[in-house]
């Protein structure tokens, strides 16, 4: 087969595809190919726009590192992880809904007891966030795993931090007590731009776009014979919830701050300063056959 043209030469390409082995490597390089034809077709780029696209590519390649994830972030900003999500977490009623995981999630966070602080030393309005881990039904899951971080006041997490010194702060590892409770201290955080000194940030400027996410706290949450639950809470009223910039912010996880005056009483204590209380009760669903099945092939 030769001498294609405009008009021939998606067909020839997917017929060349036909060999593979593997349905799925078929399915997926069919739809890829047929998708980038069309998108070449939509906008007729010039040989200008073509090159500015792959060297666009290669920069974000060239911008990751061990800290950093572009096409993470690329992913994020053009909503294709929030549509993967989705697809992923078709849920049944009642569950918690979930958002993207982020860049700045750490495996083996340190642990910390229930109403531990976590924000040791740091400045900013102090936090008591509290809430309860159960299972659709409502029995409470004691013992679920419970991976917390988030910025500081300043919209920084931890880890951007290390490069000057900084040590790890605003993240723990926590277990729910018997009754699926869990509680401790931080302070409240901010909205943020996410990290936008590259392609990306490039990107979103070219776009007309900000580059913010609203305040929020990260968790991760796990219970055996549950799906892991990765989400966020999201501070009501901050600016950017109606324009986050990886469009991951829906109504159900969103809480007001209640805030309460020094005297108040909370965790069995009297406390000596005003403080604000954030309160989230999670709902896991059973793991989905799918994923049972996956784990046991
Ligand atoms: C975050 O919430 O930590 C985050 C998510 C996506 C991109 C950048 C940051
Ligand atoms: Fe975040």
């Amino acid at each position: 087969m030769r001498n294609f043209d405009e008009h021939t030469i998606t067909a020839a390409v997917l017929e060349r595809l036909q060999g593979a082995a593997n349905p799925r490597v078929r399915q997926i390089s069919e739809a890829l190919v047929r998708h980038l034809h069309g998108f070449i077709r939509e906008i007729e780029p010039s040989f200008e726009e073509w090159r500015a696209a792959i060297e666009f590519l290669t920069e974000i390649g060239k911008k990751c590192s061990e800290t950093r994830q572009e096409f993470i972030l690329l992913s994020d900003t053009l909503g294709a992880s929030m549509l993967v999500d989705a697809i992923n977490h078709r849920l049944p009623q009642g569950a918690t809904e979930t958002t993207v995981l982020g860049p700045f999630f750490v495996e083996n966070a340190p642990d910390a007891a229930l109403g531990a602080d976590i924000s040791p030393g740091m400045a900013g309005e102090p936090l008591f966030v509290e809430g309860s881990v159960s299972a659709l039904g409502g029995a409470p899951l004691p013992g679920a795993l419970i991976d917390v971080w988030h910025s500081d006041k300043d919209g920084y997490y931890d880890v951007q931090r290390y490069e000057q010194g900084g040590a790890t702060a605003l993240r723990a590892r926590l277990r729910a007590d018997v009754a699926g409770r869990f509680w401790f201290w931080t302070i409240v955080p901010s909205f943020y731009p996410i990290p936008d000194d590259g392609p990306v940030g490039d990107m979103l400027r070219a776009q007309g776009r900000h580059p913010y996410r609203p305040a929020h706290v990260h968790f991760m949450i796990s219970a055996p014979g549950y799906e892991r639950l990765v989400t966020h809470v999201f501070i009501d009223g901050d600016k950017y919830l109606d324009s986050d910039a990886v469009f991951g912010v829906k109504d159900s996880l969103i809480r007001q701050l209640e805030r309460r005056t020094a005297g108040t009483d909370v965790d069995g204590k009297v406390v000596d300063h005003d403080y604000a209380v954030l309160r989230y009760d999670f709902i896991l669903s059973p793991i989905s056959r799918r994923e049972r099945e996956a784990r046991l092939s």
